[in-house]
């Protein structure tokens, strides 16, 4: 396996998607953790629904359509200025601390992100986060009008870096993406950040699941689809010893 390029998802494996609780928790105090795990359950099932339906909005508008069902859902009253403060938190998202010295030590191999992101959020979050020197593309799936794991969204790595599926290591932390991306027919690495025996004490410590957990045990844990990663690792700094193997 040579590996010439590192794709990457955004939301979840480099970016945290979880540091939106700040902004939550500030605007809606005491319901920053409730909020931010609804938010980003109903952010990816509305991004599976609408390709499923045929029915593509790019994923500002799904952000935004979730974070709406969120707000209203849990009885919440807001105004434009709070609804926005919270949405412009999507583009200031904060970087895992690996994430620049992971993609400094893979130099010298084609480094990108392929993500659900539109452009316009994608570009603004690389550039806010002092990603777009690191990175030789940001490749949104908005061309495709179809959200991963659609072989489709895939199949923009080798129309966008010219380098062909099994010379690809795809990374990303989300299970079902690395799912996707495997049964594409590229290389994964798939990032486990939280382990059945963290997830396990976890529910045992307290008789109440707190959101987080909840949402950790719906959407960190790899899925039983009949497909696996390669790599199952625990970050992003593993990946240069791993492709220096390869
Ligand atoms: C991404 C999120 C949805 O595509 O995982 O970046």
């Amino acid at each position: 396996m040579t590996i010439k390029a590192l794709v990457f998802d955004a939301y979840g494996t480099l970016y945290d998607v979880q540091s939106v609780a700040a902004i939550t928790e500030d605007a809606f105090p005491g319901y920053g953790d409730i909020i931010t795990q609804i938010w980003r359950i109903k952010q990816l099932e509305y991004s599976w629904l609408r390709s499923l339906m045929r029915r593509y909005e790019d994923f500002s508008v799904i952000t935004k359509e979730s974070l709406v069902y969120t707000l209203r859902g849990l009885g919440l009253a807001y105004n434009a200025t709070a609804f926005e403060r919270i949405m412009d938190k999507y583009l200031h998202l904060d970087l895992y601390p690996d994430a620049k010295p992971t993609l400094a030590a893979l130099k010298g191999r084609k480094l990108a992100i392929l993500s659900n992101g539109s452009s316009d959020m994608l570009n603004a979050l690389v550039r806010n986060s002092g990603l777009d020197g690191a990175l030789d593309a940001t490749i949104s799936i908005d061309s495709q009008r179809i959200f991963k794991p659609a072989p489709d969204a895939y199949s923009l790595i080798e129309a966008r870096l010219g380098v062909r599926p099994n010379e690809v290591l795809f990374v990303s932390s989300n299970p079902w993406d690395a799912c996707g991306a495997k049964a594409f027919g590229l290389n994964v690495a798939w990032i486990e950040r939280v382990t059945p025996e963290a997830m396990a004490l976890a529910c045992v410590k307290s008789d109440v699941v707190s959101p987080l957990t909840m949402f950790k045990a719906l959407r960190t844990q790899m899925d039983e689809l009949g497909i696996k990663p390669d790599h199952r690792i625990y970050a992003l700094s593993e990946l240069p010893d791993l492709v220096a193997l390869a």
